[in-house]
């Protein structure tokens, strides 16, 4: 199988590029530096050069490829529509990489929601996030157009990537802070509560994906939850640091930047992927966060 994957050198497409190349498909990874394209050819995926503004080069990429995984940016929509395009017709699988902050809150750390969104009911998605949610739309109407697409939704991915770049975002945010200035942060308590995947279980799902989603189907990618006080409280032990701290909005927004606490690190995003298991008969084996911080963060 000839599969095309964006976002080739980085955590999430980079690890499912390669896991792919491992399984003996012929990979083609779009890449925007030379350097980076001569670190995936070693990896054994055939680097193309281009950007997701390059329209042309995505949708002739999708249109030679047997199936394509967009694994780049959540929010561009051109690149979607490009990959749409190259597939029209075909039948073949798109999967589509999204992020559950679609459904996040505004807590500032302050409170763990009751909400939980489910991926086989219907739910309202967070304003903040019209133009991922907009993109997810596009996607999954391509069925419409003769292709089997499908939105794999993320929640926050833990542990290493076998790609080009090994660490995901939140976690390590956490972790880099802590292991600066000795005391872990949270966003004011930390009460609020996230769902998360490891990212071993992830590749499982995009490999199942590739070969049964139906057409038009959204997923959630989830396989537990925890508040980031428990997982500041995994750090601390990981690296035997003291209690976890809060910090006020604005101490937290001069480390992290005002946009990752008021959109990831300070909000609630509890959802439930009942889905894949059903569908697509996907098992995580990976259960708990906290376990991992404490033995490999
Ligand atoms: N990590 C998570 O927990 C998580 C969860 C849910 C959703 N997401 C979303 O999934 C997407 C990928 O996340 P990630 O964690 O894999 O990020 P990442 O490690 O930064 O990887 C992004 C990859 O896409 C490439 N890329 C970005 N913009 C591009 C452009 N305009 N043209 C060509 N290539 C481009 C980057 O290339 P370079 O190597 O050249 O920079 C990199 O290879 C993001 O939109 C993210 O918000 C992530």
């Amino acid at each position: 199988m000839a599969i095309f994957v964006t976002g080739a050198s980085g955590y999430i497409g980079g690890a499912i590029a390669t896991a792919l190349a491992e399984s003996g498909q012929s990979v083609r990874g779009l890449v925007r530096t030379e350097e980076k394209a001569r670190r995936l050819a070693a990896a054994g995926i055939v680097p193309v050069l281009g950007t997701l503004d390059d329209a042309e080069t995505l949708a002739r990429e999708a249109r030679a490829a047997d199936a394509v995984v967009n694994a780049a940016d959540s929010d561009h929509l051109g690149a979607a529509e490009a990959l749409i395009d190259g597939l029209a017709g075909s039948g073949k699988p798109l999967l589509h990489t999204s992020g559950s902050s679609i459904v996040s809150d505004i807590a500032n750390g302050e409170f763990a929601s009751d909400r939980i969104f489910y991926d086989d009911d219907s739910f309202d998605t967070a304003p903040a996030r019209k133009q991922r949610v907009a993109v997810d739309r596009l996607v999954r109407d391509a069925a419409g157009r003769g292709v089997r697409s499908a939105v794999l939704c993320n929640t926050m991915i833990y542990g290493r990537s076998r790609g080009l770049h090994a660490e995901s975002v939140q976690v390590p945010e956490l972790v880099g802070q802590a292991r600066k200035s000795g005391i872990v942060r949270t966003v004011g308590p930390g009460r609020n509560i996230w769902s998360n995947v490891h990212i071993d279980d992830m590749v499982d799902l995009y490999l199942f994906a590739l070969k049964k989603a139906p057409a038009g189907s959204f997923y959630f990618v989830e396989n537990g939850e925890a508040s980031f006080h428990q997982i500041a409280q995994a750090i601390a032990r990981r690296f035997r640091l003291g209690e976890p701290q809060a910090w006020s909005v604005e101490e937290a927004s001069n480390e992290w930047g005002g946009a990752r606490v008021l959109y990831s690190l300070g909000t609630n995003c509890r959802v439930r992927g009942r889905r894949a298991r059903v569908e697509l008969g996907w098992a995580p084996r990976h259960t708990s966060i906290t376990e991992w911080i404490e033995r490999t963060a």
